[in-house]
């Protein structure tokens, strides 16, 4: 599809760069290192931070976990900057960077271990001039979240002495329910301030999402339009091709509603949703987020479809059902798809349902908000000589997250000649074609705001409390029922039931 021809300069792109804050010093000291998600993102985002030389002079990154890893934890982490995020491993500041990546190992439950680690910490900010400042990121299973934080807490690690900063980093999923989120919430704030708290969404990471509300709030042309006025409609869908990628165990107590519905379905939702703050400070967004999650209705389980994808055909390769994949049961009840139809009570969007979905499986990986608006008052032209005037195809405002990040305008325009019916043009904007590819994952930018102490990126205790409000009686009316799965095919577009979540109301998914 050709783009709009919209250019920014190199001049305009490098004349932004070095404005932004670098923080102070400090260690980031990483729980669970030795798992997936260190190697993966966190530590290629740190890299592509320093690389950009925003990560302060004095620096190092701690890596805990269980097993004894002293010897190949820094090699190792070298090898996921390089490989996961396109580095040259000659790259002269890389070598600099791993010299300041250290392990730590101790048990989650010794008190011995964690004096130790206290000790550790104390020495390399002797070694790097870190200062006492630490960012802890808890990348464990949530059953660790509250233990590890106390432990921390008892042997007096979760303070600063003095000027300085102690700042949390909480993985997800925050808590399975509403009862297990409030009671995570408690046992946290028991030891945390909620500034020194950041549960992070990776998500909100993403540039096209923080985009959501620039695109709203500083540009005058859509926010007139942004209501139910105008709008009919909104899909909010975060489809993906990928399987469970070895995670059976994980997935099978999770399923799609916990792992991605009610944490980045739920925040994209609430930048499109949510009335303008104040500024765009932590605080007033927060507010804001939460007065959309309060005023969403109660679902009821009609409103709902569930999936789970049998065997099937994936980018052209055969591919097993989700029962058949590794340490998943056969008989398995957990949803790989999941589909839902939202209304919100308010002012600006009573009427106007928002459907939302996320799967596994489906036929293509995309992420992207649909806004369809409503079609004019009067029909007075075709789509074709033989069509019916009501046949016209509404416009439709689509931001695509992921991937091709970019945002396009679909609408009706004269077919040239003597006759005046119409046919859907797109116009288009691409981030890549505007400002290049980005290699950013979500977690560079979280992690730098949480080092500046930046939390409105982050899910705040309440948030995530009203979203479970919301998805709990769901989940607990789906354990009720006893569904025939496998429902859809592997590379489809997942199942019946959630096709006909909108038949129902006369509307159809954007696929
Ligand atoms: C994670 C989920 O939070 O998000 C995964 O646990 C999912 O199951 C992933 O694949 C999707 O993230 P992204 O950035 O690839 O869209």
């Amino acid at each position: 599809m050709a783009s709009t021809g919209i250019s920014v300069s190199q001049a305009e792109l490098e004349a932004n760069k070095g404005k932004e804050s670098v923080p102070e010093p400090c260690i980031v000291v990483i729980f669970g290192a030795s798992g997936d998600l260190t190697k993966r993102k966190l530590l290629p985002a740190l890299y592509h931070l320093e690389q950009q030389n925003l990560l302060p002079e004095k620096f190092a990154v701690v890596g805990v976990a269980r097993r004894d890893l002293s010897a190949t934890f820094a090699p190792d982490m070298k090898d996921g900057i390089v490989k996961g995020g396109g580095v040259d491993e000659k790259e002269e500041k890389l070598g600099k960077f791993v010299d300041r990546i250290l392990y730590f190992k101790t048990e989650f439950d010794n008190d011995e271990g964690f004096e130790g680690l206290k000790n550790f910490l104390a020495e390399q900010d002797g070694k790097f001039g870190t200062n006492g400042n630490r960012l802890f990121y808890l990348a464990v299973a949530p059953e660790y979240f509250a233990d590890i934080t106390q432990r921390l807490g008892k042997h007096g690690m979760t303070k600063h002495e003095g000027e300085g900063w102690v700042r949390f980093i909480i993985e997800k999923p925050f808590g399975t329910d509403l009862e297990s989120a409030k009671k995570l919430n408690t046992e946290i704030n028991a030891v945390l301030h909620e500034d020194q708290i950041f549960r992070i969404d990776h998500y909100l990471g993403k540039e096209t999402v923080q985009n959501i509300p620039v695109f709203r709030f500083g540009n005058s042309i859509f926010e007139p339009l942004w209501n139910r006025h105008y709008i009919d409609s909104v899909q909010i869908t975060a489809a993906e091709s990928i399987g469970i990628e070895g995670r059976g165990p994980f997935y099978e107590a999770a399923g799609a509603l916990r792992d991605v519905l009610q944490n980045h379905v739920m925040e994209v939702l609430s930048f499109v949703a949510m009335e303008p703050p104040d500024s765009f400070e932590s605080s007033a967004v927060r507010v804001e987020k939460l007065k959309v999650w309060k005023a969403i209705e109660a679902i009821p389980v009609t409103d709902t479809a569930r999936g789970q994808y049998g065997p099937g055909t994936v980018d052209g390769q055969q591919v097993k059902g989700y029962r058949e994949e590794d340490r998943v049961s056969p008989e398995s009840q957990t949803e790989t798809f999941a589909a839902m139809k939202l209304n919100i009570d308010n002012w600006r969007w009573a009427g106007v349902p928002f459907y939302i979905r996320a799967a596994k499986r489906l036929q293509t990986r995309v992420t992207e908000v649909v806004i369809t608006f409503k079609q004019p008052p009067l029909h007075m032209f075709k789509a074709s000589a033989d069509a019916d005037e009501k046949q016209l195809e509404p416009n439709v405002l689509t931001l695509r997250i992921q991937p091709e990040d970019g945002i396009s305008l679909k609408f009706g325009a004269k077919i040239p000649g003597p006759t005046t019916n119409l046919a859907q043009v797109k116009m288009n904007f691409s981030y890549a074609d505007v400002f290049g590819k980005s290699s950013a994952n979500g977690y560079e930018r979280l992690l730098l705001d949480a080092m500046l102490g930046d939390g409105t990126l982050f899910a705040e205790g309440a948030g995530v409390e009203a979203t479970w409000a919301l998805m709990t009686p769901v989940l607990e009316a789906w354990k009720q029922q006893q569904n025939e799965f496998p429902n859809y095919a592997a590379g489809s577009w997942g199942p019946a039931e959630a096709d006909e979540l909108l038949g129902r109301d006369g509307r159809s998914w954007q696929n």
